[in-house]
């Protein structure tokens, strides 16, 4: 099988995996993903088979849905490309990038040593900021029963990953637990230029936010 054929089979695999997901996961998460990968790993001359792979397996079993294990995701990966017969080598370095892709709180270090693994971590993180971010943070508030604010309840700054996982504040407080710290963690050249924009965005977002809130505006 060439590499066309098993970025084909994967993204036919992850779609119909992924269909009917409403926690801000769905195959359109993936497929927007899909794209910035290849728009990034052409911008910054990264191998476009792996970034494709690593983008279109990034979530195949995220940890949120699995009780925490974060190991679920690069083994599915494994199973899936090995049913392929894909070689080893691509097979180990799109896993390596499954393992490494997800955002365990503001504390917590995701290290990304490859140059398609960064623009994988980039391509997964753009799509949690601006226009699109902001959706899918009250998206997934709504599908978790978190009200969209509460000014009684501050953000918190997670130390580690499992004080993340277990937190059920409001989505408002999100953002500032993750989404407005993403832009200083962008990995790639292109991504950072990508994610100020979409930062911007979502900077005048809150403040008109939080002017209607106080009935100003
Ligand atoms: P990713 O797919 O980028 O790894 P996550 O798995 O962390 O992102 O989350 C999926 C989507 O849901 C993201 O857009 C993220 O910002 C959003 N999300 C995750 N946790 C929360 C939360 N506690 N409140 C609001 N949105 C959240
Ligand atoms: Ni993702």
């Amino acid at each position: 099988m060439t590499n066309e054929q098993i970025i084909l089979k994967t993204r036919d695999f992850i779609e119909s995996r992924l269909a009917g997901d409403s926690s801000g996961h769905d195959w359109l998460h993936i497929e927007r993903v899909w794209k910035l990968a290849q728009t990034l790993a052409k911008a910054e001359g990264a191998n476009p088979d792996i970034a494709q792979l690593g983008a279109l397996l990034h979530d195949v079993a995220d940890w949120k849905f699995y009780d925490g294990d974060d190991s679920e995701g690069p083994r599915q990966a494994r199973q899936w490309l090995e049913s392929l017969n894909a070689p080893e080598e691509l097979t180990r370095q799109v896993c390596d990038i499954v393992a490494g892709v997800s955002y365990k709180g503001a504390g917590t270090e995701t290290p990304m040593t490859t140059l398609e693994g960064k623009v994988v971590q980039d391509a997964d993180r753009l799509d949690a900021i601006g226009a699109i971010g902001i959706a899918r943070a009250f998206a997934y508030g709504g599908a978790h029963d978190r009200l969209i604010f509460d000014p009684a309840e501050a953000p918190q700054m997670h130390s580690n990953f499992e004080e993340y996982k277990k937190n059920k504040g409001h989505t408002i407080n999100h953002f500032h637990e993750k989404l407005l710290l993403l832009k200083d963690r962008m990995l790639t050249e292109t991504g950072t230029r990508m994610a100020a924009e979409r930062h911007r965005f979502m900077e005048i977002y809150l403040e008109q936010f939080h002017e209607e809130w106080d009935g100003q505006r």
